[in-house]
């Protein structure tokens, strides 16, 4: 007979134990052996992260730290008195993930060596990933080294529903980008459409201004149409999305707050990053 709630709760933990067979490739399992972690890229998000780190949130050891710049990299260590290493290469034997938060070509030109020493990483330049021959073979190297690519949902609010909704058939994916002139490194005093198009062509134009784009075409598995605006009168990082299909309309409208010291990055970028390193740890996953 099928054991009420009360009587299952009741029961000590080992009368509790069914026999399930484990396999040693459970996700759960692999995740919740990523407890050292390195860092290629010093900037804003970085710091957001390693101050966290510092007061002993983040869940893993975030310890070795990599930028082209020396020093940011030596800065960034002091804080959670971890190594600076001058060549990415000499954090790989120490870490068992790595976190990407430099640039699109640092993706192409060091995260392949990072999954070929068989590490998982954590990307957050997805525009580097909009190259679909580049995104497979990243995703053949995970495979083979068996490791894994975390893509965390960045300043793009809705991934979740997003995702889901790619089960069944998207019809039209678009976003509209609105941030100050002083992100795009221009100044206007009217608000000024910089790009309208694909976001495969927008992410030439913005490399490190189009990840939210990247992201909806990567879940979306469908050409995202952007329009990028400079807009003085906006004091966030402004993003509209509108995502149809099968299962209905998704309309998402964000006011992120720009970072200090980068304000082409918002905060909200590094706040997902922490809480996927934190949910490494965590028995409760939330959210698709
Ligand atoms: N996924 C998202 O939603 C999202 C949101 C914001 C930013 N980003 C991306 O994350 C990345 C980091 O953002 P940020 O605001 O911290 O940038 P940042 O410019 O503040 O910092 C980047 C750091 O990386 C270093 N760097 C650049 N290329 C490097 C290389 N090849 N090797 C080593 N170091 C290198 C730079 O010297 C700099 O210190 C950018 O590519 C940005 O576009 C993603």
């Amino acid at each position: 007979m099928k054991k009420g709630i009360d009587e299952f709760l009741s029961l000590e933990d080992d009368q509790a134990t069914f026999n399930f067979i484990k396999s040693p490739h459970l996700t759960a399992e692999l995740e919740q052996t990523i407890s050292k972690v390195g860092i290629i890229g010093c900037g804003a998000i970085a710091e957001i992260i390693t101050n966290f780190a510092a007061k002993g949130k983040l869940g893993v050891e975030l310890q070795y730290f990599h930028d082209q710049n020396w020093t940011k990299a030596k800065h960034m260590a002091a804080k959670v008195n971890g190594v600076a290493v001058k060549n990415f290469k000499d954090m790989l034997n120490y870490v068992d993930l790595v976190v990407e938060a430099a640039s699109p070509q640092a993706v192409v030109d060091l995260i392949p060596t990072v999954l070929k020493a068989g590490k998982h990483v954590m990307i957050m330049s997805l525009g580097a990933l909009m190259d679909i021959n580049f995104k497979d073979y990243l995703e053949n190297l995970a495979q083979k080294h068996d490791s894994h690519i975390y893509l965390p949902s960045g300043a793009l609010v809705g991934l979740d529903g997003i995702r889901s909704a790619s089960i069944g058939k998207i019809k039209e994916v678009y976003m509209i980008t609105r941030k100050s002139p002083s992100s795009f490194g221009i100044k206007t005093n009217q608000e000024t459409v910089l790009f309208e198009g694909k976001a495969s062509d927008a992410v030439v134009k913005f490399p490190t201004n189009i990840n939210v784009a990247a992201a909806l075409t990567i879940v979306c598995g469908m050409e995202a149409k952007v329009k990028i605006i400079a807009d003085p009168s906006v004091k966030f990082n402004c993003h509209d999305i509108h995502v149809s299909g099968d299962f209905g309309d998704i309309k998402t409208s964000t006011r992120n707050q720009a970072c200090d010291i980068n304000t082409k990055t918002s905060l909200l970028a590094a706040y997902s990053a922490i809480k996927l390193l934190q949910s490494f740890k965590q028995n409760l996953k939330i959210g698709t």
